[in-house]
Parts: C-alpha cells; sequence; structure tokens
C-alpha cells in the first residue's frame, strides 16, 4: 500500500507520497484536506507516459535532482573536483512527528546525506522548511546550490509579486506573469539587499496566495519553473559563490529556513500567518514584548553635529513630549564629524562629549527615559585608528583594489580576532552605559574579494556576534538596519527587535513602503518616525498631522529637532505621542487588514473583528464628486459603535460623519458589504477610526 505523509494546519495542508528508494513525492499543497481525504492512488497509476520519454516517471519530489531524469532545476548542484556531479537518492526514510516530517534522504553512489525538516505549525499555518547536507565520502565536496526548500506551486498559478527597491525607495512592489519559462531572482549583496529581498507571493487565478521568505541575512535565490505537469517548482535558497562552501568528510552545510504559508483569503490571510508565525519565533527580553517605547533618534534632526548642550536639551525636550527612549545615532564617537572617518573607533568623541557618554545616559535615564546607541560594528573607514592599527582585519580584494562604499570598507569577521574585538567594545559599551537598545547599522554592501568568498560566514558571524550579545546583556533591544531597510528578514529578527524601515521619511511615499513590510512583518518591528518638513530625502513638504498619521500604527518614533518647532506643532506632536499609547495595545497585537477603496483611498484595519482600529489614508485630492464607501469583510453581522478618533477639519461635512465623532452606531453586515462612509478628507491626511461590536 502506498504510505501518504499529511500535515495540516488551520487552512492549508501538505501531502507527500512515499516511493520507496526515492524522495517523497509532493502530491499536495493548498487549502486545508478533511483528514481522511488523502490521494486517490499513487501518482504512477495517474498518469500516463508521455511519448518519447523517459520510461520512468521522473515527478517533483521534496529533493529533485540532477541524476534522477530530473531536468528541471535540481535542489543541489555539487561536485568532487568534475565527479559525482549528477546525484540521485539510493535510499530514503520519512519521520513524521506531529506537525512534522523528518526526510531522511542518502545517495550512497556520491557519499552524500541529505535532511530536509518540514514542519506546518497548526496554529499560525506557517510551514517551515530548511534542508541539511552532509558530505559521508572520503573527498571533498563542492556545492553550488543547495535548495532550502523545494515547493509545488499548483497549475492555477498566474502571477509572482515581489519586491525592488534602493536606498530610500524599500519595498517597490513588482509584479511577473508566470510563463513557461524560468523566473528567476537573486541578490548577491552579500545582506537582504533593497534591490532583492527573498521574498516571493505566487497568486492563483482565484486569488489564492502562497507566499514565503526565506529567513536569512546574506545573498539569495528565489527561482518559479514550469514544470511538465503544469506546475511550477518554487525554489528559495542561498546564492553561494565559487568556491564559497567546499565541504569536507563527515562536513555539514545547513540551509536557512525557509518560512512559508498558503491563504484562500489572499494576500491579507497570508500577511496574518506570517505575522502570527514572526510573533512566535522572536525572543523579546523578559520573555514578552512590552509597549513598544516611543522613541526620538537623532539623525536627520542633527546629523553629526550634537554635543553634551544640545543633547541634554534635546533629552529635556523629548521627556517632556513623552518621549520614552532617546537614541543617539551616528557622530557620537571620536573624530565622527562626517562619514568620511573614524568607523571602528567606537570611543566617545572627546570634544563633544568630554567626560564621555555617562553624563548624557545618566541624564536621559533620570528623566525616566531609556538610552540607546547607534553603531555600525561590521564596518571600518580606512581613516580610523583601527584601520592603522590592524589593516589585516579588512576584508580586502586579495591583490585587488578595495572597493569603498559611503567611504567604508567591511570588517572580516570570520577572523576571531575581529570578532572578540567587537564583542568587547560593545560589550565594553553595555556594561559601562546604562543602555538598553543598540540601532545595528550596516551601510554598504558586501563585494566580492578575498582569496577565497566569506558571503555565508560573515552572516553567521554576524548571528554569533549577536547571540553572544544577547545572552550576556538580556536585557538589550536590538534594532536592525542597513542604509535603511537593507536588512530586513526574518534570520536577523532571531536577535533583533525592530527594523528600520527605510532612510525616507517622505510619509506620501512611507504609505507605500510601510504596506509592502507589513506583507510579512508585524507593525511592532517597523520603525517609522515623524520626520520634518520637508522631508530631507525628497524635498516634500507635508502637515505634521500626516506625518503622524503615518507613522502612527508603527513603532513609532520622532527624528526632527523639536525645539524648532512652532508652538503649534510641538502641542500636536505631544498629542499625537499620547494618541499612539492609547492605541498601541491594539495596534500591535491581533491581525492586520489591508484594503483599497478606490479613489485613491487605502485602508487599514488593526485589532480583530470585534474591535478595530481603522486608517484611511488619502494621497491624492479626490477625483469624485462623493467618497468611496470602506467595505470591511472581517465585520461581523452585529451592531458596531463607530468612533472617529482623528480631528482633521474638512471643507464639507455630512451630517452623520458629525455623529461618528460621539460614536455612531451602525450594523456590522451592512459596513461589510455596503461599506462605511467615510468623511470628505484632503489630500495627504489620515483619518482614524474605532469601529467596536456591541
Ligand atoms: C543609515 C541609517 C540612518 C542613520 C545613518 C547614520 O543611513 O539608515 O538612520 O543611522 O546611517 O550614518
Amino acid at each position: 500500500m502506498t504510505e501518504f505523509h499529511a500535515l495540516h494546519g488551520r487552512g492549508s495542508s501538505l501531502v507527500l507520497e512515499v516511493v520507496p528508494g526515492s524522495a517523497p513525492l509532493w502530491r499536495y499543497w493548498g487549502p486545508l484536506l478533511p483528514r481522511d481525504a488523502l490521494a486517490e492512488a499513487p501518482l504512477a497509476a495517474t498518469r500516463p507516459l508521455p511519448t518519447f520519454a523517459l520510461d520512468k516517471d521522473v515527478a517533483l519530489s521534496v529533493f529533485p535532482l540532477l541524476g534522477e531524469g530530473w531536468f528541471a532545476q535540481s535542489a543541489l548542484l555539487a561536485h568532487r573536483a568534475g565527479a559525482d556531479w549528477a546525484q540521485a537518492v539510493t535510499a530514503a526514510e520519512v519521520d513524521h512527528e506531529g506537525s512534522e516530517l523528518l526526510v531522511r534522504l542518502a545517495d550512497s553512489v556520491s557519499a552524500l546525506e541529505v535532511e530536509i525538516r518540514l514542519s506546518l505549525d497548526p496554529e499560525t499555518d506557517v510551514l517551515t522548511v530548511s534542508t541539511k547536507l552532509t558530505n559521508a565520502g572520503a573527498g571533498a565536496l563542492d556545492i553550488q546550490w543547495l535548495a532550502a526548500a523545494s515547493l509545488p506551486l499548483p497549475p492555477e498559478t498566474r502571477r509572482m509579486h515581489f519586491y525592488n527597491g534602493r536606498h530610500q525607495a524599500e519595498f517597490g512592489p513588482q509584479v511577473q506573469e508566470l510563463k513557461r519559462s524560468l523566473w528567476r531572482r537573486e541578490n548577491r549583496r552579500g545582506l537582504t539587499s533593497h534591490d532583492a529581498p527573498p521574498t516571493g507571493f505566487a497568486e492563483t487565478i482565484e486569488g489564492c496566495v502562497y507566499a514565503a521568505h526565506l529567513a536569512w541575512s546574506g545573498n539569495s535565490v528565489q527561482q518559479a519553473e514550469w514544470l511538465d505537469d503544469g506546475r511550477y517548482l518554487w525554489q528559495f535558497g542561498e546564492w553561494l559563490a565559487p568556491g564559497e562552501v567546499r565541504l569536507g568528510p563527515g562536513e555539514t552545510l545547513e540551509t536557512p529556513e525557509l518560512i512559508a504559508t498558503f491563504s484562500a483569503d489572499g494576500r491579507n490571510g497570508a500577511m496574518q500567518n506570517f505575522h502570527a508565525a514572526i510573533r512566535k519565533r522572536m525572543t523579546w527580553p523578559g520573555g514578552k514584548m512590552r509597549p513598544r517605547p516611543v522613541q526620538i533618534n537623532t539623525w536627520e534632526g542633527f546629523y553629526f553635529n550634537h554635543d553634551m548642550a544640545g543633547m541634554t536639551a534635546l533629552a529635556d525636550e523629548a521627556a517632556q513630549l513623552g518621549i520614552e527612549r532617546f537614541v543617539l545615532d551616528d557622530g557620537w564617537f571620536e573624530g565622527r564629524r562626517n562619514d568620511k572617518a573614524a568607523l571602528g573607533d567606537w570611543v566617545p568623541d572627546r570634544k563633544k562629549y568630554p567626560d564621555g557618554l555617562g553624563p548624557l545616559a545618566a541624564h536621559v535615564t533620570g528623566l525616566g527615559m531609556e538610552f540607546g546607541l547607534w553603531v555600525e560594528p561590521e564596518m571600518i573607514n580606512p581613516d580610523s585608528d583601527l584601520a592603522r592599527a590592524h589593516p589585516e582585519w579588512i576584508l580586502t580584494g586579495a591583490g585587488r583594489p578595495v572597493l569603498t562604499g559611503r567611504n567604508q570598507m567591511v570588517l572580516d569577521l570570520t577572523q576571531h580576532g575581529v570578532a572578540d574585538y567587537l564583542y568587547a567594545v560593545l560589550s565594553g559599551l553595555l556594561k559601562s552605559l546604562p543602555i538598553s537598545y543598540l540601532k545595528w547599522d550596516h551601510n554598504r554592501e558586501i563585494v566580492a574579494g578575498g582569496p577565497r568568498a566569506v558571503y555565508r560566514r560573515q552572516v553567521q558571524a554576524t548571528y554569533a556576534l549577536m547571540a553572544r550579545l544577547r545572552a550576556d546583556f538580556p536585557d538589550v533591544e536590538i534594532e536592525a538596519c542597513a542604509a535603511g531597510g537593507g536588512r530586513i528578514d526574518a534570520g536577523i529578527l532571531k536577535y533583533a527587535h525592530r527594523f528600520w524601515t527605510s532612510d525616507s521619511l517622505d510619509a506620501v511615499q512611507r504609505i507605500a513602503m510601510q504596506r509592502e513590510f507589513l506583507r510579512v512583518f508585524p507593525p511592532e518591528v517597523m520603525g517609522s518616525h515623524i520626520g520634518t518638513a520637508p522631508a530631507h530625502s525628497t524635498r516634500r513638504r507635508q502637515s505634521l498631522d500626516f506625518r503622524a498619521g503615518v507613522a502612527l500604527a508603527a513603532h513609532f518614533g520622532v527624528e526632527l529637532d523639536p525645539m524648532k518647532l512652532d508652538a503649534k506643532d510641538k502641542a500636536r506632536l505631544a498629542d499625537w505621542i499620547a494618541e499612539h499609547k492609547a492605541l498601541r495595545d491594539q495596534l500591535h497585537s491581533g491581525r492586520i487588514w489591508l484594503g483599497e477603496a478606490g479613489d485613491g483611498v487605502f485602508w487599514q484595519a488593526h485589532g480583530d473583528a470585534r474591535d478595530l482600529i481603522l486608517l484611511l489614508y488619502r494621497v491624492e485630492p479626490t477625483t469624485q464628486r462623493h467618497m468611496p464607501l470602506i467595505r470591511l469583510p472581517m465585520l461581523g453581522d452585529g451592531a458596531y459603535t463607530v468612533t472617529r478618533l482623528d480631528r482633521t477639519r474638512t471643507n464639507h461635512t455630512a451630517p452623520f460623519v458629525e455623529t461618528m465623532k460621539n460614536g455612531a452606531v451602525v450594523s456590522g453586515a451592512w459596513l461589510r458589504q455596503s461599506g462605511l462612509t467615510m468623511p470628505a478628507i484632503a489630500a495627504e491626511t489620515v483619518s482614524i477610526f474605532r469601529l467596536v461590536a456591541k
């Protein structure tokens, strides 16, 4: 009897078919199956051999291999000095325990062993897959490619959504029709990257979504290839440089984890599953997320121009506004007057801070705020004491000129001396100052170089350094930043607690960017600040209310000099901070729905079907005489109290809209199917509502 293994989530199932001596076949991944509904017959009994084809049907398995007569992408490309290059499975076993399958494969001819772990979390509906390869032979094995996961997409798949971006323009949504060909994205920038982050959303003709994200902060590959049976093979893994991985006898290569999910509710469902899974994976100081402290960051308000007097005054001002965390950004260390020098020399600048940072940190904590500090540990400026003392620590071009980026070079963290030095420096700062937060930056890409490629080992060394610091300083939170959002992934989030989303604080640009960020990551890890007007990145000018409304749902902060605000804006800023504090518990838990109402109105709802905060964003002026209605698909039938929370004034208003100020009672079924009447808000306005079931 053919054996099947099924895993079931809340709304999805997968089924593998066991074939003796081969890797298990992919029979199903999609909407939840009843537990007793397995495949009607083994695959081989369901499809005749095509004419003039191999005399054995080679179907998609969890580890398809070149040497088996598999003509699409292999899960492995490897060789031993040119030999053993076409692998095939000779023995297979599947262990099934609860919600996890452990597939063990061996190729006795090429002397390889493989373990693939697939687990489908019944709570979150998120599938986690990773692969481990062991060299069981006598000689070295060179690896060019090892897929973390080889997943099936059904024939109804029509298009792939993915991202492209750059500094100050993260998460640019892209969409491409899938055809009878290979679609592929590669990131070779050495870190997660702005331009090809490892995330994809495959959408079917009916609007179902398969979503996947590689939890990894380095190079990556994602590809979808059409197969002879109409399905697509969707693979993710690390992009490996030539010669980057050579396994000695007995050595192992383990891929990063892929997290993936199926949703019959389209992209909102996939997003909600990812949020639940990411919340489960994160490790917070004290075991649990506490309300996200409102923070002030000194960067755009001050850049490199800060000193003890200025920062003390800023701290006083920030505390009065209700800010809870003060983050001293770049510019605090010896000789750092611009971005041309001093990275690597992590001692306070004596001119700016004659007595070190202790007095400032004490002042900040004395005001009841937390103290946070910016660092960029993996980086070094050629013009620094560290570079002069240890030129051998720099990742070099091995005979070729080193390319600088933002005037800086990269330290080779795979050298123990370097990792130990950075640990000593960072732990020294954490021991001597009351720091509860590190903003950990990485402001350039990694260029190929060195006698051998060290990309993946560099990422692992960063993870190890972060893990070591987290273990020794468990109360410290980390923000991951890389020229804004260049290192946003679920790999680093094992050690970090928030991302700096982008160096663009332009609120118009942020609306689109933040919606895409949210498709994988929950709002509490999305850093969003109220910046200056005009925005430094675009020179566009936006009202304080609009900037605040756009930052409101995220991990909220301020990045301007409040001493330069007029009295009216300062008072409004304090109001927004108070508003955020009142709403943050609900904004940062529960589910999120993203929607579009037409006429340029986007909406975002946070909470659950009985209690929601609804944000409406209008960027462009209306082109209609009357506003569109906002249909809220998650609401139940009963009555809801709808209260408008924002104080935006409009040129004209309707009596019903006015009643919402004090709470209007409306049927949930009506709001779900007909829609909520929205106020006639102007361009660049955010309107906020709370809907509570009665
Ligand atoms: C990067 C970050 C900014 C700021 C600067 C400091 O660009 O994204 O927020 O920290 O570095 O140099």
